[in-house]
């Protein structure tokens, strides 16, 4: 019996143990890091799970959410602090990016992206799959990218741009303006 309980009290105790390390861990992390406040907890555990448990993009060090895949993240440059980009890229499920090899995105302060977007900054060869033409895509400050928009590679675009839902952006555009439509062509100027 005292065995029983000795066993009892002391995998409890464990248990209570690795339990308060994790959460002690996960939340400092979480208030050293100022945006992930604003993201729904259930969305940060979620993703945590995947990215360092299951070990899905574990090279990437900021929250991605679960269902997106971003490749080349090291290719990715902030302007600013990166904190609404940061925010997007732990809430917007299903994006697809691919940042190749010398190559570089960058993304302005306040921008941020909805669901499903696709930025890659490389195509396939027309013959030859293996090879790829490449180039930098640029977004500027406050920008919004609209659901289940493509921005391909060598488009720059300037402050304050909103891209339409859907829309497929081959090319670059000046700031103040909201462009949309496949492909996208601006609507609104600002
Ligand atoms: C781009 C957007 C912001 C424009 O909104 P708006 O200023 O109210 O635009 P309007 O409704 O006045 O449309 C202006 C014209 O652009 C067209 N248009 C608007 N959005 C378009 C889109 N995504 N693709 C193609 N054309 C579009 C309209 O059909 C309209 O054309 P018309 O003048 O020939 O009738 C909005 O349509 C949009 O796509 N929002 C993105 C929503 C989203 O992704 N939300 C995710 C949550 S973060």
């Amino acid at each position: 019996m005292n065995l029983l309980k000795w066993l009892y009290y002391g995998f409890t105790n464990k248990l209570k143990h690795v339990l308060t390390c994790f959460l002690s861990f996960y939340f400092t992390r979480i208030i050293k890091k100022y945006h992930y406040k604003k993201i729904d907890i259930s969305q940060l555990i979620t993703n945590w799970i995947f990215q360092r448990i299951f070990r899905l993009q574990s090279e990437i060090p900021i929250s991605v959410n679960f269902t997106s895949k971003i490749q080349g993240y090291k290719n990715i440059i902030y302007n600013g602090d990166g904190e609404s980009a940061k925010i997007s890229m732990a809430v917007s499920g299903g994006c697809y990016f691919t940042i190749f090899k010398n190559t570089t995105l960058e993304i302005g302060e306040n921008t941020i992206w909805a669901f499903n977007v696709c930025i890659q900054t490389g195509n396939h060869d027309f013959l030859n799959r293996e090879n790829y033409k490449v180039a930098n895509i640029k977004i500027g400050n406050n920008c919004w990218i609209g659901n289940s928009a493509t921005i391909l590679s060598g488009v720059e675009l300037g402050d304050n741009v909103t891209v339409g839902a859907n829309s497929v952006v081959t090319k670059s555009f000046p700031s103040n303006c909201v462009v949309a439509g496949v492909p996208a062509r601006i609507i609104k100027q600002l």
